[in-house]
């Protein structure tokens, strides 16, 4: 619990844009980085990623009072285990997720929420001119750090996806939307046996195909562009991580339609999403309910509304699988 009092509490709530932007901007200068092999001096950090160096030293002081990294004598900077956090590609990286999170699409309309509330619509095409993803398609840059923000949360449930469920008479296993395929990924390095495919908007396939090369795993996943309302390409399980939250309920279901026509009897749809509690005990699915107020017509759901919307879709509902992530596993089965 926060032991401050409540005015105080209430200064780092409202304050808390000023961090994200605090994080957001260490990320894309990729300070962390920069203090991989040992602390520096803010004036060479400042040269290394060509910034002033008097502004630099009260960027690195304002996130050293929140705990990212520390400050030595000599206004010397080093990484602590929160600022390892904001590397770029190692184990645990939150950098494309507070690039993304800091970011126009979904800064912009976060601006707005208040007009989300008073009318209970998305606030990004009043905000952006256009839906997220539609500006994702003419931002690459920020598409792309989008993908890898996706990349950073799903990492965190990868490896209790490949325990928890069992792929081994899996053949082909189909990421719906699956950004740079961190899931299918995970699946095809733990199951040799398995093939898969990322389906995915087309603007997202470039940055995706990069990932899978990465991963180890380009040779046996096929990349296929499209769009899930209208199909989704055949296979035997399909996973969808932080897809459904993103829609309303009609939508789901003719998402999920598709998903079972490409699928064969017995075959799954794993849902991995923060579920929220039946009984409304706080969790981080509260506040990512709001990013999906703000951001698309979707929202965070229970696991009976899951299993309401996968009868929609001709599916039956089967086990639900929390993990030590903010993820829970909500599994569906085409029964015969
Ligand atoms: C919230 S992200 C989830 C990404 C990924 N499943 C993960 O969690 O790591 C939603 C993804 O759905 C993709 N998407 C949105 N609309 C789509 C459509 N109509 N057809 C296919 N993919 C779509 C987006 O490009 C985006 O990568």
């Amino acid at each position: 619990m926060n032991q401050l009092p409540p005015p105080q509490q209430m200064f780092q709530f409202v304050t808390g844009y000023w961090v994200t932007q605090l994080m957001g901007t260490a990320a894309r200068l990729g300070l962390a980085d920069r203090l991989e092999s040992g602390p520096l001096a803010v004036t060479d950090l400042a040269t290394k990623v060509g910034a002033n160096p008097e502004a630099l030293f009260r960027v690195m002081r304002a996130c050293t009072a929140v705990g990212v990294f520390a400050e030595q004598p000599g206004r010397t900077f080093a990484n602590t285990a929160l600022s390892q956090t904001l590397r770029a590609a190692v184990p645990g990286s939150m950098r494309d997720f507070a690039i993304a999170q800091s970011s126009a699409g979904h800064w912009r309309p976060w601006e707005r929420l208040e007009d989300a509330v008073k009318t209970g619509q998305r606030t990004t095409v009043p905000a952006l001119g256009r839906e997220i993803f539609e500006w994702y398609g003419n931002h690459p840059e920020e598409a792309a750090a989008f993908s890898g923000a996706m990349h950073d949360l799903a990492a965190q449930v990868s490896a209790e996806l490949t325990h928890l469920v069992d792929f081994s008479s899996a053949t082909k296993v189909v990421d719906v939307g699956g950004a740079n395929g961190t899931l299918v990924s995970a699946v095809l390095r733990a199951f040799p046996q398995a093939r898969g495919v990322l389906f995915e908007l087309p603007h997202v396939l470039e940055t995706a195909k990069k990932a899978l090369a990465a991963a180890g795993v380009a040779e046996r996943c096929e990349l296929v562009g499209g769009d899930f309302f209208q199909a989704v390409p055949r296979g035997d399980v399909m996973v969808l991580k932080q897809i459904l939250h993103d829609w309303n309920d009609a939508q789901c279901v003719t998402l999920l339609k598709n998903c079972a026509a490409s699928l064969p009897v017995g075959g799954r749809v794993l849902v991995v999403e923060m579920v929220v509690s039946e009984d409304g005990t706080p969790s981080p699915a509260h506040l990512m309910d709001v990013n999906m107020l703000v951001m698309l017509p979707g929202k965070e759901r229970t696991a009976t509304e899951y299993a309401k919307l996968f009868a929609g879709a001709g599916l039956k509902a089967g086990r639900v699988l929390p993990t030590h992530s903010p993820f829970t596993i909500v599994e569906a089965i085409k029964a015969g």
